[in-house]
C-alpha cells in the first residue's frame, strides 16, 4: 500500500484506538444512541468491524464458526435470524447450503444485511400475549434466533424480547457472549428466563465466550412497570473491554 513499516505500525495503532473507543461507546449507550451514532457517520461501522475482525483473529475459535458448523446440521429451509450479524458471515456461509438466513444490524451492506435496531421493533411478524393468560403469541415464521456477541446496547434485553416475539412456539434462541462480561452467569440466564425462555444448554468450555441455548416457552403479557424492572437488571452483562495489543 506504499506505506513504510513504521507508517503501517502507526496506522494499525490508530485503528486499534478507534476500535476500542467505538466499542466502549456501543457498550455504554442504549440502542437509540447507537443508531444515531451510525447515522451520523457510517464510517464508524467499518472502523468498528475492521478492529473487531483483527481482535477475533487472536482467538482460538469464534462463535460464528461454531454456529456455522452447528446450524449446517439442521434441515435445509430452516429459518434463522441473525441479530447483530456484523458482516453477515453466518448468512454468507449458510445461504449457499439452502438455509434461509435473515441478517440484521445497525447498517446494511445492501446485500445480506437488513438495517434495524435489534433491541427495538424488528420488521418481522409475531405477536405478544395480551393478557395474563400464558401463550406463545401468533404469526411467527422464525425457527432459530442467533445473537453472537451482539447484546451490546444497555437495553439489550429488548433484543431478547424481540427474539421471543418473532420465534415460533418452541423456537430456539442461541446466545454467545464474551466470558468476561458476566457478573454471574446464573443471573444472566434468570433474566432471559423471565422474558419467556427456558435454558436448555450452557457451554463455558471456551476460554473467550460462553454459549447458551434457550427454548421459547409460553408467558403472560409483560406490564409496563414489570418491563422497567426487568430492564433495570441489564447490568448482569458488563461492557466488554478489549485490551491494547
Ligand atoms: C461484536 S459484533 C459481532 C458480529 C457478529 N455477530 C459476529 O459474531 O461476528 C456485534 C454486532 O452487533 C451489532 N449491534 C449491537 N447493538 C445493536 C443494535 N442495537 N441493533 C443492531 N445491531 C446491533 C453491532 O453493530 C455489531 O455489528
Amino acid at each position: 500500500s506504499g506505506l513504510t513499516p513504521l507508517q503501517k505500525h502507526m496506522k494499525q495503532n490508530l485503528g486499534g484506538a478507534r476500535f476500542r473507543l467505538i466499542n466502549e461507546r456501543l457498550y455504554k449507550s442504549d440502542s437509540a444512541e447507537a443508531v444515531e451514532m451510525m447515522k451520523k457517520d457510517p464510517k464508524v461501522f467499518q472502523e468498528y468491524h475492521d478492529g473487531f475482525r483483527h481482535q477475533v483473529q487472536s482467538w482460538p475459535s469464534n462463535p460464528v464458526s461454531h454456529y456455522i458448523d452447528e446450524l449446517s446440521k439442521y434441515p435445509p429451509k430452516t429459518v434463522i435470524v441473525d441479530l447483530g450479524c456484523g458482516e453477515a458471515a453466518l448468512a454468507k456461509a449458510l445461504h449457499p447450503k439452502n438455509f434461509n438466513v435473515l441478517s440484521f444490524d445497525l447498517l446494511s451492506d445492501k446485500t445480506f444485511v437488513v438495517e434495524a435496531d435489534i433491541c427495538s421493533r424488528l420488521p418481522l411478524p409475531g405477536s405478544e400475549p395480551s393478557s395474563v393468560e400464558r401463550t406463545e403469541g401468533e404469526g411467527q415464521i422464525v425457527d432459530i434466533v442467533v445473537c453472537a456477541l451482539s447484546l451490546m446496547s444497555t437495553n439489550w434485553l429488548g433484543c431478547i424480547r424481540e427474539a421471543w416475539r418473532i420465534l415460533r412456539p418452541g423456537g430456539e434462541l442461541k446466545i454467545a457472549e464474551v466470558a468476561s462480561r458476566f457478573t454471574a452467569v446464573e443471573d444472566f440466564a434468570a433474566l432471559v428466563r423471565d422474558v419467556g425462555f427456558k435454558l436448555k444448554k450452557k457451554d463455558d468450555r471456551n476460554t473467550h465466550f460462553t454459549l447458551f441455548q434457550f427454548k421459547k416457552v409460553a408467558r403472560a403479557t409483560i406490564p409496563e412497570q414489570e418491563w422497567s424492572a426487568l430492564l433495570s437488571r441489564g447490568g448482569v452483562l458488563k461492557p466488554c473491554e478489549y485490551k491494547r495489543r
